[in-house]
């Protein structure tokens, strides 16, 4: 099919809930992607963070294949190999305790909320549920995690939101401590707000709320369905800021491509979802599992500390071109955010660039960059020289 067909036959048959880009794409190689006619693109998305080891990574399609054929699907009452050592790999590589997988980084979510809630129950009883996240957040598109999300923008048509949320500033010790009270059961929390704008977290702040969790009984759980996997340049950013949650949920790179999640509970909260309280169908499945235990063979500690370096080599890159509608460079790996200067539109900019050839995202009112990890000199020199040329 033509682009224009997909793109057609997508508009009639797709509901319209997406603000796409006026561009389909057929197939990819490292990190760059092509439309059906074959036009390049460099891509600075990695379909959201989530192809982190780029396109059509050879060892990843042929176990894919591979496990595809020996077992799709089974179902979580029986026992696979898979899951069970991406499991142990993930536990033993972050000093967590076990794993429940899921899907989607929503629903992961909704895990941590639930454990959080029944930790609470099971301890004290009704009425201590409350969970605390901050504002500017973003944890998904669930009921209770577009509720859990701190911005107006998504507490919108879709009433009656859940009960027992409330927010506190970003960085502020003092706005979480007014927001608490003796209902709060757990802070939720991204160290580096991704769909905010790409901010990590003060190193000091994150540190008090991990201590003032523990004097509370408060459950710390951290979000990294985007920060993880690798995208900071730690498997885990929670490593780099030196604390081991008590939940933390991930997503998106996890299989390096195809969907599933989970949430890695460390050994306080081991036991607290027993059978029954929480399943899904689809959750730990064999082909998932067995493509994440090739990513988690690339993203060695030697590959990881790459990423950190590729950061910041991208980064000094689009500071030094000193363009007019860009200001200054945030973020931590390979999840970049540059703030718009000028008075220019994040969304113009992001058009133009997508037009000239560059994907890129746009996040809060900046410009977001989440190249897949595996991304060369050279392609990050091409992303970088389309941004000289379309945007000075
Ligand atoms: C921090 C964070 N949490 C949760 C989500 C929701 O993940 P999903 O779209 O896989 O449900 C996202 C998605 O961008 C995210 O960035």
């Amino acid at each position: 099919m033509t682009s224009q067909e997909i793109k057609s036959l997508t508009n009639q048959y797709v509901m319209n809930t997406y603000g796409r880009f006026d561009v389909a794409i057929d197939h990819g190689e490292g990190a760059k992607v092509y439309s059906p006619e074959g036009r390049e693109y460099i891509d600075f998305t990695s379909g959201i963070g989530v192809c982190d080891l780029g396109y059509g990574n050879e060892l990843w399609a042929e176990t894919v294949f591979a496990q595809a054929k020996r077992l799709g699907h089974t179902s979580n009452l029986f026992y696979t190999e898979p899951c069970a050592r991406l499991a142990e790999k993930l536990c033993k590589r972050t000093g967590m305790s076990n794993i429940f997988f899921a899907n989607g980084g929503g629903e992961a979510n909704e895990g941590m909320i639930k454990l959080a809630r029944k930790y609470s129950f099971d301890k004290y009883g009704l009425g201590r549920s409350t969970i605390i996240s901050l504002k500017n957040s973003f944890h998904g598109r669930t009921l209770a995690t577009l509720t859990a999300t701190g911005q107006d923008q998504f507490h919108n048509y879709f009433f009656p939101f859940v009960e027992g949320f409330q927010f506190a500033e970003a960085n502020s010790l003092d706005s979480l401590k007014s927001a608490a009270g003796d209902d709060t059961c757990a802070i939720l929390m991204e160290l580096v707000q991704g769909e905010g704008g790409v901010l990590p977290l003060d190193m000091d702040y994150v540190h008090s709320v991990a201590k003032l969790c523990v004097e509370k009984d408060w459950l710390l759980l951290v979000d990294e369905v985007q920060t993880g996997v690798g995208r900071t340049g730690s498997l885990f950013a929670f490593q780099q800021y030196g604390i081991l949650p008590d939940v933390c949920s991930f997503a998106k790179g996890i299989a390096g491509g195809l969907p599933m999640s989970g949430i890695m509970a460390n050994e306080k909260c081991k036991n607290v979802l027993a059978p029954g309280t929480h399943a899904t169908t689809f959750g730990a499945n064999p082909v998932c599992g067995a493509a994440g235990l090739v990513v988690q063979e690339v993203l060695s500690d030697e590959f990881l500390a790459d990423v950190q370096k590729k950061g910041a080599y991208l980064r000094s890159q689009i500071e030094a071109l000193g363009l007019p509608c860009f200001g200054k460079t945030r973020g931590l790996g390979l999840m970049i955010g540059i703030e718009m200067a000028g008075g220019y539109k994040n969304g113009e900019v992001a058009n133009r660039l997508v037009e000239a050839g560059l994907l890129v995202l746009t996040a809060g009112p900046g410009i977001r960059l989440l190249p897949p990890l595996v991304i060369t000199k050279e392609e990050m020199d091409a992303g970088v020289s389309i941004m000289k040329k379309t945007l000075s």
